[in-house]
């Protein structure tokens, strides 16, 4: 479905949030995590994999939680990948049901909260009672003004970036020699946020494992050995300090970045 383009531009949202540099020392506006390391949580433990899936969820708790103290306004976190569908089904089934189940919990206590949900992702190969759950979740808490919290499942930043493509081409055959930048992102799932500025991903891997490759070309990562159901607070806030030591410069040199103008 093509989205009206006049609608998104008029909320201004879509440039790059490249173009305003962030000061040292300032909390990131957006966060974006790939949770990593479940699995491996619960083999440690001589459990079955699922279990770390659990445990995650309570971490997802916390961390949200977090960020709403902080007051920062948009976490997002990818729950599961275009490429999981490959794992074995149960661990698939039981993710699906968690996900279902966690969602029912929350909601109302997210809603309490002023946290809106969104989720971003392909839905077509969702169950339906899930695709309703989504919908109504979104719907309760789409005018809260807090925490903007958005769930990537089912998502793959190839996707997204096919998607949006698809989208603008429909909405734009006019500018079909000649698209810029500004034309795409409204279609992009993300397009309701500015770029994450800080990237965390748990579990030891130095990926991106398909997560948000338009949204994350500016990003500041920060990886940790720590796997997600350790997750705690003092993890978190370390994350936290080392972005707000980070000098962002968006191409320009420090000196630029130190005395503007
Ligand atoms: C992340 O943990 C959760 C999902 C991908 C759903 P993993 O399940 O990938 O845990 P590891 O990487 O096997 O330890
Ligand atoms: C990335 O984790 C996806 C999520 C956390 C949902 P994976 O554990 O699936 O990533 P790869 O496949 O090891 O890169
Ligand atoms: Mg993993």
């Amino acid at each position: 479905m093509v989205k009206s383009t006049n609608l998104l531009f008029s909320k201004g949202l879509f440039s790059s949030s490249t173009k305003k540099i962030p000061t040292v020392g300032e909390l990131p506006n957006h966060i974006a995590i790939i949770m990593d390391g479940n699995g491996r949580w619960a083999r440690k433990r001589f459990l079955p994999r699922i279990a770390g899936h659990k445990r995650g969820v309570e971490v997802v708790r916390d961390v949200v939680k977090q960020c709403a103290q902080l007051d920062i306004k948009y976490l997002t976190l990818f729950a599961f990948s275009s490429e999981n569908w490959r794992r074995p089904t149960e661990e698939i089934s039981f993710l699906m049901g968690l996900f279902m189940a966690a969602l029912k919990r929350e909601v109302v206590k997210l809603n309490e909260n002023n946290i809106r949900l969104v989720l971003i992702g392909d839905r077509s190969r969702f169950s339906p009672e899930l695709v309703q759950q989504i919908e109504s979740s979104e719907q309760l808490t789409e005018n809260n003004t807090g925490l903007t919290l958005t769930i990537a499942a089912n998502y793959g930043g190839r996707w997204d970036i096919l998607q949006a493509t698809n989208q603008m081409i429909q909405a734009l055959p006019e500018k079909a020699d000649g698209f810029e930048e500004d034309d795409l992102t409204p279609f992009l799932s993300m397009h309701y946020a500015p770029e994450p500025d800080c990237f965390v991903r748990t579990g030891g891997e130095k990926r991106i494992s398909n997560f948000l490759l338009w949204q994350l070309a500016y990003a500041e990562f920060y990886f940790t050995d720590t796997l997600w159901p350790d997750f705690d607070q003092t993890c978190f806030d370390k994350a936290i300090a080392s972005y707000k030591q980070r000098e962002r410069r968006f191409g320009r040199t420090s000196e630029q970045v130190t005395s503007p103008g």
